[in-house]
């Protein structure tokens, strides 16, 4: 006999820096420094991400105006590259390129609920500080509309088998997923802000 594991959903995480980095340490200042400027993004977020900010629909090509900004970029751009190879993309992977990239500042109690990130091939999340307690990203199985009469998996599930996974999340490490994954972040249990750089890549 034999058991496939077919149709599998590839999730990609690496540790790009410590959260004491320069690099890191600066991009924590500019998220900040970012909310402050960003008058436009704090109206919008008090819509449309209540409690928290996000630069989402007013500084969403953060990798253009700022050189800290760029630099995490190529950082990234050489996980994405080899995800896509992993993924078997049948594409030229030097064309893959960053197309959006906005700063989530999420205080205790905010929540993000669950989402896709459309017109895009590869999106992901950078974490610039996640102090005892912030959410960590929560992944649904895509077919989950689809199992009808399937019966539930018990709790002690391989991750591979489960319906939902959440992807603990830490400084410095940045998470990459196919942009059809729908995710969402739970609310924050700790004190102390959840900052995240959140981006698309897509064919440049
Ligand atoms: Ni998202």
């Amino acid at each position: 006999m034999s058991i496939e594991s077919l149709f599998v959903t590839q999730v990609y995480a690496a540790r790009l820096q410590q959260a004491d980095s320069p690099l890191n340490l600066q991009l924590l200042r500019e998220c900040r420094q970012l909310r402050l400027d960003d008058a436009a993004g704090r109206r919008w977020s008090a819509d449309n991400y209540p409690g928290g900010y996000t630069s989402y629909d007013s500084a969403s090509h953060m990798q253009d105006r700022s050189p800290t900004f760029a630099r995490l970029a190529r950082l990234i751009d050489r996980r994405v590259r080899e995800f896509a190879r992993s993924l078997a993309f049948d594409v030229d992977v030097r064309r893959l390129a960053m197309t959006d990239c906005w700063v989530n500042i999420m205080p205790r109690g905010v929540a993000h609920s669950g989402h896709l990130h459309p017109l895009s091939l590869l999106s992901g999340t950078y974490y610039v500080s996640t102090p005892r307690g912030a959410a960590g990203l929560r992944l649904e199985d895509p077919r989950l509309e689809r199992f009808m009469a399937a019966p539930p998996r018990r709790r002690t599930a391989p991750r591979a088998l489960r319906p939902w996974v959440v992807l603990a999340a830490q400084a410095g490490r940045v998470v990459l997923f196919e942009s059809w994954l729908r995710h969402e972040v739970p609310p924050s249990r700790g004190p102390g802000e959840r900052i995240s750089i959140s981006f698309n890549y897509g064919i440049g």
